[in-house]
């Protein structure tokens, strides 16, 4: 199979990475549940997780990083820490549904800060009319999920440092990839999955929180401390970490982000772009193929939308799977990114690139559709 499908989830995980959640398996047990060995290998494991992810996004304290159960868990506790019921809140044209159901769920009044794609200065405009007194939060992804946009986070981030307006990134797609300093930005909080570009299995996530953000539990539980009290420590990341912590999963995700800093993200990065660039302009040579791709090195990551008058997309994804090869099609959980673009009524196949994938898989991807166009038309 050739995978194209890394935005939704990384399937070539490096091998450090199974061996990581079988040893984690066959050695630990919980972390904070005991002083026996299996217990305390499982808590030296799990602080050297968060200090690897401590130093990767430059954060002040290991305690700052929590563990969840993936992005969309992580984007619900700081989405409901700083949003009231009935609040306000600012969000991106390009926002998953795992940030506007849950301001949906707070029937909140959302601001979308709605700009063109791959137009950065459009963006940081759109928020600086859309940030009022009384706004809650602002709410952005780094990355596109659909369109790989890179969204310029470091501005808005210093928009909502002048506004005094706490701001929550959705790193989902950029963990891994891009850069992001959490001391420069001086986010509340900085939400992403363990297993996309973090290269750690499904079912870990991680939220980052800034010095000073409200934390408002999801989930209440034993964390094996202050035991005899009934409300969640007050401190990190006791408050936001309630019940058995996913060992096995931690430990990949460790393994995972080893592999990242050990590879560089420049490296990674570098690679992705110059795949989804390849494939673009590959794809922009196939007649009745629309390709939503960015101008210049820095506007876009290796996630690439493109669609066809002559089949539906999910025809298209089908046909492609049958010749091997797998994308995501249709709106990717993501409607308000289709609607901003003006791809809500047909949505788009989706082909995202990992470290893994090879500029050969780029060429067949291109082949393939043209072969499946040729035979429609
Ligand atoms: N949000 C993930 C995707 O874009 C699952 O496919």
């Amino acid at each position: 199979m050739i995978y194209l499908d890394s935005a939704a989830t990384s399937f070539q995980k490096p091998d450090s990475v199974r061996a990581a959640v079988v040893r984690a398996f066959a050695e630990m047990s919980s972390p904070g549940r005991g002083g026996y060995p299996a217990a305390m290998r499982a808590a030296d494991m799990v602080l050297e997780c968060r200090t690897e992810l401590q130093e990767l996004f430059r954060v002040q304290t290991p305690e700052q990083v929590v563990f969840t159960m993936n992005a969309t868990h992580a984007l619900n506790i700081a989405v409901k820490s700083l949003v009231p019921p009935e609040g306000h809140a600012v969000i991106s044209g390009y926002e998953h549904n795992a940030v506007t159901r849950p301001l949906h769920a707070l029937n909140a009044s959302v601001t979308v800060a709605r700009a063109p794609l791959f137009d950065p200065e459009k963006t940081v405009a759109a928020f600086r009319e859309a940030i009022v007194p009384g706004t809650d939060a602002v709410i952005c992804n780094h990355v596109s999920n659909v369109f790989g946009y890179a969204q310029p986070v470091e501005e808005i981030a210093a928009l909502c440092r002048e506004r005094q307006v706490p701001l929550i990134i959705d790193a989902s797609q950029s963990a891994g990839i891009l850069l992001l300093d959490c001391r420069v930005l001086g986010a509340a909080f900085v939400a992403m999955p363990g297993h996309k570009g973090l290269c750690g299995p499904q079912g870990t996530g991680v939220l980052i929180c800034g010095e000073s953000a409200p934390l408002r539990p999801l989930l209440e539980g034993g964390t094996g401390s202050r035991s005899a009290e009934q409300e969640m420590p007050d401190f990190l990341p006791d408050r936001l970490e309630a019940g058995t912590q996913n060992v096995p999963g931690i430990a990949g995700l460790l393994a995972g982000v080893r592999f990242v800093r050990a590879r560089g993200l420049a490296r990674i990065c570098t690679h992705e772009r110059y795949l989804a660039a390849s494939a673009a302009a590959g794809l922009r040579s196939v007649p009745g193929v629309q390709v939503f791709a960015g101008e210049g090195l820095f506007a876009q990551t290796g996630v690439l939308s493109f669609r066809s008058e002559k089949i539906d997309p999910d025809t298209l994804g089908n046909r492609l799977s049958q010749r091997g090869i797998a994308v995501r099609t249709g709106l990717h959980c993501a409607p308000l990114a289709h609607k901003t673009a003006g791809t809500f009524e047909t949505g788009t196949v989706r082909a995202s690139f990992s470290f893994f994938n090879t500029e050969a898989e780029v060429f067949r991807l291109v082949e393939a559709v043209e072969e499946i166009l040729r035979e429609k038309s």
